[in-house]
């Protein structure tokens, strides 16, 4: 499963990157507008640090708008790809983008057939928010799985990205239903690597190196 960071914030993206296991990144409008920052500015410094997809989002509503705003994004680096909500004017706005050999990720996907529709539609990504399901009391998780399960029964090259991660076990459901990618914040990829087992480990390996020097 390749790991992106669901971010805006530059410190945060440089720390996970130099750790080695960042792949890409991805941003919305709320985690551009947390940094005080824009979009085109944030992406093209994105773009200077990590060397993988980063996914930036067009806000307008209509395909023609859409479909303008898409080129524009796309133009800042080769590795941006243009991220829409779901709806019937994104479909149309991804099937012309995409056939111009721009990426889109289809955002806000909350059901398997939201999800076939964008990738009929060409869209490289689709992206099903887990923890905005479970929010309402539906399992986030099982989206997930159904939506793995049909595309891996039509051979559809769409890449899923587990997005909405709220907390590690996200991380786990998503690798278990086989999703291509999970988008993750921060604070979780930093709670991914710490066990207290671990740490005690470490000291208790440290104590008996001490104690076999004397
Ligand atoms: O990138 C979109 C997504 O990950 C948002 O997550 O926590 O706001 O539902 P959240």
């Amino acid at each position: 499963m390749k790991i992106f960071i669901d971010t805006a914030n530059i410190k945060m993206i440089e720390e996970i990157n130099s750790w080695g296991i960042l792949d890409g990144v991805t941003t919305n409008p709320s985690l551009i507008a947390k940094e005080g920052t824009d979009l085109k500015k944030c992406v093209s410094q994105i773009a200077k640090i990590v060397d993988g997809p980063i996914s930036a989002e067009a806000i307008s509503l209509t395909a023609p708008e859409m479909i303008k705003e898409g080129r524009e994004l796309a133009k800042i680096h080769e590795n941006i790809n243009v991220k829409l909500p779901m709806c019937i004017e994104s479909l149309k706005a991804t099937k012309v983008l995409s056939s111009e050999g721009i990426d889109v990720n289809m955002t806000l996907i909350f059901s398997p057939q939201q999800a076939i529709l964008a990738s009929k539609s060409g869209a490289r990504y689709v992206s099903p928010f887990i923890g905005r399901l479970d929010d309402i009391g539906q399992s986030g998780s099982d989206m997930l799985i159904q939506t793995v399960m049909a595309f891996r029964n039509y051979d559809i090259d769409t890449e899923i990205i587990a997005a909405s991660i709220r907390h590690p076990m996200h991380v786990i459901e998503a690798a278990i239903a086989g999703a291509d990618i999970a988008t993750i914040p921060y604070d979780i990829l930093k709670k991914m690597v710490s066990h207290p087992k671990t740490d005690e480990g470490i000291q208790l390996f440290l104590k008996d190196h001490e104690k076999s020097k004397k």
